[in-house]
């Protein structure tokens, strides 16, 4: 690059604090919850409910996650805060997906945990490798055409994948990936988020803190420094401001949930984003 001349992020720096949910003309907060891993539902619950509050009002939860224990708590959340206060993702485990039935049947179990009729957003967890992808989709369709989702998507998958997933839909838009996704952790920018940007899928980065080590890393911490927010934020900000990309990073503890509301309403520089691709 000459000097004095303007280099540029990646990607357009997105600005909207509330995204695309893929072409269906919804949009969902930057920023949502997860649910893995949790010490104490108790904590988690009430960290949950507080960021519903505050707007980051999208969860993300799986069967397995606590072996149902996670969707029970949301169950608690949705009666706490009303059902029509949250968007609700939760993913069903591949085996489920061999034939239409055995899918509904998990997503009417995963519905009854959490007290829901329809829920919003269900996914396979990961693609299931000894079922083709066409079975797996059509199971996956099957529960959006009984009434149990209102969106369908899928998680892990590779861009190969997510084509031959795209190709297989009959009915249904596949409206999310969600796949791991940090500052630290830039494999998709490659060519998954790419063509996800293109082709109007949104992508929920899971780990977007990287369980923490975000707050440890020398770069990130001093243009957090520069910024006078914390290295989290940094973190998470430059997730959001990728077009097509919300973050779900999980915590239990309501000064965190604070501290993840802190990441929204203003975006990066994009020199700053340009030093942190380089992370
Ligand atoms: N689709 C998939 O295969 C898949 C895989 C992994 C995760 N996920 C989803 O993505 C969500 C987030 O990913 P993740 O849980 O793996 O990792 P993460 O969000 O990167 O990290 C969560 C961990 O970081 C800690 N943490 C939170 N805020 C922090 C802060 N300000 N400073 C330091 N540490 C902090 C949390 O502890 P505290 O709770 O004590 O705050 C928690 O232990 C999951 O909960 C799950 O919903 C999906």
């Amino acid at each position: 690059m000459k000097p004095g001349s303007v280099s540029m992020p990646r990607f357009p720096i997105d600005p909207e604090d509330r995204k695309p949910l893929g072409s269906t003309g919804e949009r969902v907060p930057a920023i949502g919850i997860g649910t893995y891993g949790i010490r104490s539902y108790a904590d988690a619950e009430q960290a949950i409910v507080h960021a519903i509050e505050l707007g980051l009002n999208m969860i993300d939860t799986a069967e397995m996650y606590g072996n149902g224990l996670a969707e029970e708590m949301v169950c608690r959340i949705v009666k706490k805060v009303g059902r029509d206060r949250v968007f609700i993702t939760t993913k069903l485990l591949p085996h489920r997906f061999t034939d239409p039935d055995t899918a509904v049947r998990a997503a009417e179990a995963s519905a009854r945990r959490m007290c829901v009729e329809t829920i919003d957003l269900v996914l396979i967890h990961w693609p299931n490798d000894v079922l083709p992808i066409h079975v797996q989709i059509r199971a996956l369709e099957a529960i959006a055409e009984r009434g149990l989702a209102r969106y369908i998507g899928v998680s892990n998958f590779r861009l190969s994948e997510l084509r031959e997933a795209i190709e297989s839909t009959s009915k249904y838009e596949i409206v999310v990936n969600q796949v791991k996704y940090s500052v630290l952790d830039k494999a998709i920018e490659k060519n998954l988020l790419p063509f996800c940007i293109k082709n109007n899928i949104l992508i929920q980065a899971y780990t977007p803190l990287e369980r923490g080590a975000v707050a440890r890393h020398p770069t990130i911490i001093s243009v957090a420094n520069r910024y006078g927010k914390t290295p989290v934020q940094v973190a998470l900000n430059f997730l959001i401001s990728r077009p097509m990309v919300v973050a779900i990073p999980k915590t239990e503890r309501i000064e965190r949930v604070d501290e993840f509301y802190g990441a929204l309403g203003w975006r990066l520089a994009p020199q700053d984003i340009e030093l942190l691709e380089k992370v």
